[in-house]
């Protein structure tokens, strides 16, 4: 059976202390589990949190890297820094980013180079605004997003890729994608990577995000084709997250 993934991204919050109650909350359902659970805090606690998880089954991620591998770019962090404080993944092409800073299919698929380069794997995420789900262009949308990646770092990366659907317009609302409209976009993006190669599937995930809680994990869960959730918000909880982490068979 295909390992599924409970990934928390905690955005721009919390601080030290919260981060250390984060990490000691979620230890036991995460060493408990027989799936992978990663947290994404901010840079500044990433090291903190990879000395923290040292001795548990909690794996640590980033939210973000920057486009170019070293030099004069104040401000940035590179996928090398990632890899060397302990990440083993990397979230590239959230919709905070695409939206709120300008982040373009090029870029994110730069920055996914840039993530396999160094041994990180991407977490890549695609979705589509309410208004383009309500004119029924999700399926452009998420093609072109996805195509993107395929045309610059070539199909056989997606064995390291793992895709993140996240529905714009579920993403921090509480306006969850129903299960079955979750599951229908994950078969969608099967089908598009699987068009390209039919070697990818075995090892593809497809995590749902967007909005998940305690109360509707187990639903995501138990659909064929999400293999995981991305939690933004429920990950701050370390009860709630821990009861997402136990909601998965
Ligand atoms: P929420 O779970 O707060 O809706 O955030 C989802 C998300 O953006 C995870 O990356």
């Amino acid at each position: 059976m295909k390992k599924k993934m409970i990934a928390g991204n905690w955005k721009m919050n919390g601080d030290v202390a919260t981060a250390l109650d984060i990490i000691a909350g979620i230890t036991d359902a995460a060493n408990q589990s027989q799936h992978d659970v990663v947290i994404a805090p901010p840079f500044v606690y990433l090291s903190l949190a990879a000395e923290k998880i040292l001795s548990s089954k909690i794996q640590l991620g980033a939210q973000n890297l920057a486009d170019q591998e070293v030099g004069a770019y104040t401000g940035e962090i590179s996928a090398k820094m990632l890899a060397d404080v302990g990440c083993q993944y990397v979230l590239v092409g959230h919709s905070e980013r695409r939206q709120l800073y300008g982040e373009t299919d090029l870029l994110v698929a730069q920055k996914t180079i840039l993530a396999l380069e160094n041994g990180l794997v991407p977490i890549l995420c695609v979705g589509e605004t309410l208004e383009e789900r309500e004119s029924n262009q999700w399926k452009d949308v998420i093609t072109t997003q996805l195509l993107s990646v395929v045309d610059h770092c070539g199909i056989d990366a997606f064995k390291n890729i793992i895709v993140a659907y996240e529905p714009v317009w579920a993403i921090g609302t509480g306006k969850s994608a129903s299960a079955d409209i979750a599951n229908e976009v994950h078969e969608f993006i099967y089908y598009t990577l699987s068009c390209k190669s039919d070697n990818i599937r075995p090892s593809l995930k497809v995590l749902y995000g967007g909005s998940v809680t305690a109360e509707n994990s187990a639903q995501y869960m138990s659909q064929e084709y999400i293999d995981g959730v991305l939690v933004g918000g429920a990950s701050l909880k370390p009860s709630v997250f821990s009861e997402i982490i136990r909601s998965v068979e």
